[in-house]
């Protein structure tokens, strides 16, 4: 049995602790650990829990015998909680974003690497039918050479979602939509699409004034074969209609699930091509559901790799490989140039420093609350089957 503790009770360890509850003939929550322990309280009531509160990390790994640990914490104590807990002798599913810089994923990395433990990131929504069945299609080679690339990573948030104390600061937060939300549609991309050899980007902040970070970020990205991608992330979109989209030479597919073929009339005006698309629609169909969604997919996935039965889909050098593009947005689109990936470390926005440094401020936040009311989330666009 694993024994696992959460580490910061709220609004998204619900969605962890009800994960492990699904496996739990495998796992058991032991520790819930937050700065308020009557948050922490709060959750073990909430799903009947055997477990001790603990007011903060090193108070858990002291008095607490346990094996894994999901962080659960805003941005940018990831790397702190990982390292510390790593040393101690824990497995880390740490959420999303990795950290706030790529020299935390680094020092992450390592500290992983010397304890010979588990490290995974969050990309829950890997872990859904219609993206493991894109992925499929994609390597399948079906869609010929992929020449185009689309994120479309529309959220709507309120002006008063910034006003969470740790939200919408450079220091805290990390960075603005491109860093918290389209991270979850940027580490699809990279995982569907591969890496770029660069980047050229522009943000900005177009609703949300208690924020120093953006709201709008949209870049192109350039592949070594000539393709090209184009990663946008908003805020403002009403509807949050998201989607991945991959125009390949002989056919588009997306999710939402969607398949279009043309074929060239003499003139070059296309036509339907009906049996491609019903080609990669059959294909599409075959293909397997996966068995567990969401985060229970990824915790599952975390237990395997920690019980030595499966292999990590998520581990700590891909939430790298997240960051590593979403600094490059950053320094791209506040620097003004075009980025060559992949970053170095003497590049401007590796370090967290760099970053505080260069990056503008598009608000001063002037508003902070410790705690919501509600701890009630939304997470983005259902993707269906
Ligand atoms: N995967 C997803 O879809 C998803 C959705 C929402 C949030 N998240 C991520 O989850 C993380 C947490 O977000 P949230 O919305 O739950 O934030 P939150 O503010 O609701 O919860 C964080 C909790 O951590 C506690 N905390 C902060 N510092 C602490 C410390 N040093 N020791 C102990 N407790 C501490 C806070 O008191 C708070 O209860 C963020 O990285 C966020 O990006 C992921």
């Amino acid at each position: 049995m694993i024994k696992i503790a959460i580490l910061g009770a709220g609004a998204i360890a619900d969605a962890h602790i009800q994960s492990y509850r699904k496996f739990k003939d495998r796992c058991d929550v032991v520790a819930v650990v937050d700065l308020y322990p009557e948050k922490a309280a709060e959750k073990v009531a909430k799903h009947s829990l055997r477990a001790a509160v603990f007011k903060d990390l090193p108070a858990a790994i002291g008095q607490a015998d346990f094996d894994a640990a999901s962080v659960c914490l805003p941005p940018f104590e990831h790397a702190q909680a990982t390292i510390g807990l790593l040393r101690a002798g824990k497995h880390v599913l740490v959420e999303k974003p990795m950290a706030t810089c790529l020299e935390e994923c680094d020092a992450m990395l390592q500290a992983a690497e010397s304890s010979g433990r588990v490290l995974s990131v969050v990309a829950q929504n890997r872990f859904r039918t219609p993206m493991m069945k894109l992925k499929r299609i994609l390597e399948s080679g079906l869609l010929g050479s992929v020449l185009h690339g689309q994120v479309d990573s529309f959220w709507w948030r309120g002006g008063n979602y910034y006003d969470l104390w740790w939200r919408g600061t450079w220091k805290k937060e990390g960075g603005g939509c491109t860093m918290n939300h389209a991270v979850h549609h940027i580490d699809l991309f990279l995982w569907m699409m591969g890496a770029p050899i660069w980047v050229q980007s522009v943000s900005l902040n177009l609703a949300h004034d208690n924020s120093e970070t953006e709201d709008f970020s949209t870049s192109i990205l350039g592949y070594p074969n000539g393709s090209v991608g184009q990663v946008t992330a908003s805020l403002v979109h009403h509807g949050e209609e998201q989607q991945l989209a991959f125009q390949g030479a002989r056919a588009k597919v997306a999710v939402p699930w969607q398949v279009k073929a043309m074929r060239p009339r003499e003139n070059g005006f296309p036509d339907e091509n009906a049996e491609a698309a019903a080609q990669i629609q059959a294909f599409y169909d075959a293909l397997p559901a996966v068995c567990h969604e969401g985060h229970d997919g990824q915790i599952g996935n975390f237990l395997e790799a920690i019980e030595g039965r499966g292999a990590l889909l998520v581990d700590g050098a891909q939430g790298r490989r997240t960051i590593e593009l979403i600094s490059a947005i950053y320094q791209s689109s506040h620097l003004e140039q075009r980025v060559v990936l992949p970053l170095s470390a003497d590049a401007p926005f590796y370090t967290r420093a760099g970053i505080l440094e260069r990056a503008r401020r598009f608000h001063e936040k002037t508003k902070s609350v410790a705690n919501f009311a509600t701890n009630d989330i939304t997470f983005g666009r259902d993707f269906g089957n």
